[in-house]
């Protein structure tokens, strides 16, 4: 049987995607979106009010997951909708063509949260949903998830540590901080291991 594990996504783990709905035109809709992997049938999704794509799921009850890297499918969905080029039909609902991977999730529970974060008060859908079918489209899809990167910048900032002072200084501080921040919340176990020792190493003899 295919599961969530079958495209690399791990349980907990918070992965981007492009999340593809309908628009009350019948038209495609995509914007990128983060999804976590609940358990190997089913993910969790925090939307804010007010976008396009939380909208069209409490109205269809259903979406499509795509697991792609294309840089420009995600700046292209960010700033405006993708073309119609870009989508393909999938069980009545759309996918993105050039997709690695991509699955139709369908809505178990939506619940509406407002919550204090860094921004103020976030008001938010928080969205539980079941995993459908999975189409793999390359053998190597693999799921995106941010922690690796924060990881790898933040060991590129403490091999510079020598080498900056002052106002360069208070700034990686700030970016340091922040980068642990997102890998904490959106990495494994082994990333949060992983970036305590690079923090520890930043906060030596400072
Ligand atoms: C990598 C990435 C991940 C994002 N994840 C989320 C998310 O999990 N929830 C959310 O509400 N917005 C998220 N956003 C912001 C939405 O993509 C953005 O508000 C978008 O314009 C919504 O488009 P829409 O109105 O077509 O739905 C994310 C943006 C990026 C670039």
């Amino acid at each position: 049987m295919q599961d969530l594990h079958s495209i690399g996504m791990k349980k907990g783990m918070l992965y981007e995607t492009i999340i593809t709905t309908i628009n009350p035109d019948k038209t495609p809709n995509a914007a990128p979106m983060g999804v976590i992997c609940k358990d190997k049938g089913e993910i969790v999704v925090y939307l804010h009010e007010g976008s396009r794509t939380i909208k069209n799921i409490k109205n269809n009850r259903a979406f499509v997951v795509n697991v792609l890297k294309d840089p420009l499918v995600f700046v292209d969905s960010t700033l405006d909708n993708l073309s119609e080029e870009y989508f393909l039909e999938f069980k009545d609902n759309y996918a993105v063509k050039n997709a690695d991977a991509y699955f139709l999730a369908k809505v178990n529970d939506l619940k509406y949260i407002e919550r204090e974060d860094q921004f103020g008060i976030d008001k938010s859908y928080i969205i539980k949903a079941g995993v459908e079918e999975i189409v793999v489209d390359n053998e190597c899809a693999e799921p995106l998830n941010r922690a690796i990167y924060g990881v790898i910048e933040a060991l590129v900032y403490l091999t510079r540590k020598d080498m900056i002072n002052g106002e360069t200084e208070k700034l990686y501080n700030l970016r340091m901080k922040e980068i642990s921040r997102i890998v904490n919340k959106v990495g494994s176990k082994k990333h949060t291991k992983a970036i305590k020792k690079v923090m520890d190493a930043w906060d030596e003899d400072k």
